[in-house]
């Protein structure tokens, strides 16, 4: 997340909730973090959001921004644990009526939390949740993400082989969160005319040997 991405979320939010220049408007956002010490936890993701929470203070200062001032809630989730973010956005919109939700980076809290903001017609933004299960804009409907997305890296890697006219791929992936990208890649080859065969570096660390393999079913043996 960057100045420019958070300022992207102000200005539809300032235009939806402005009568007019003269009229100064409260938006509430509610601010997600997977619990400390977790990867893309509060120390790694509130300083760049801080950033561009100031920059937005400072051109609604300079008259750039029609006026409005800002509440942020921020909440972290506990891996696992009893405090999944779809609770916490329920009881912010309950407790303070929130305009909109900035987060949350994991893809496994956003199912949710995507599902809940659609249903109240909540804008919701995040830096990342990059798996390819968020894709669907007709369930998501009130949903954005500013990072890449896994799927559309598949789609990438598809129009390099299209346009090479190769049509068989290897796909090498670990195990863990890179999963999210890897299935998205398999799924998306496995969707148009590549033959494609995964190896698990997890299952053969050794390199060499899947590369000896791939080898053995690539079309220059
Ligand atoms: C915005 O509105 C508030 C409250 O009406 C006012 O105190 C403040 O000076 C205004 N700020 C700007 C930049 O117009
Ligand atoms: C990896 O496999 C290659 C080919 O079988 C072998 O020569 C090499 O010693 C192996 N490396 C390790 C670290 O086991």
């Amino acid at each position: 997340m960057n100045v420019q991405i958070v300022s992207v979320v102000f200005l539809p939010l300032i235009v939806v909730c402005s009568m007019g220049n003269d009229t100064h408007t409260e938006v509430r956002i509610a601010v997600l973090f997977s619990g400390f010490g977790s990867r893309l936890d509060v120390s790694q993701l509130k300083p760049a959001i801080d950033v561009a929470f100031d920059e937005v203070a400072e051109r609604v200062d300079r008259g750039e921004f029609l006026n409005f001032t800002y509440t942020r809630y921020v909440r972290e989730t506990v891996r696992d644990g009893p405090r999944i973010g779809v609770g916490l956005v329920a009881d912010l919109v309950r407790d303070y009526d929130i305009h909109a939700v900035l987060g949350h980076p994991s893809s496994s809290e956003m199912y949710g939390i995507g599902d809940l903001v659609a249903h109240w017609n909540i804008p919701a933004i995040t830096g990342a949740a990059i798996t390819s299960e968020l894709e669907d804009r007709t369930r998501y409907t009130t949903f954005t993400r500013t990072s890449m997305r896994s799927e559309a890296i598949g789609g990438f890697i598809v129009s390099i082989l299209e346009t090479y006219g190769w049509n068989l791929c290897t796909v090498f992936h670990t195990s863990g969160v890179f999963t999210l990208i890897s299935d998205a890649i398999i799924g998306v080859l496995d969707g148009r005319d590549v033959i494609n065969k995964p190896f698990s570096i997890n299952l053969e660390p050794n390199v060499t040997v899947l590369l000896q393999e791939a080898q053995s079913i690539s079309r220059s043996k």
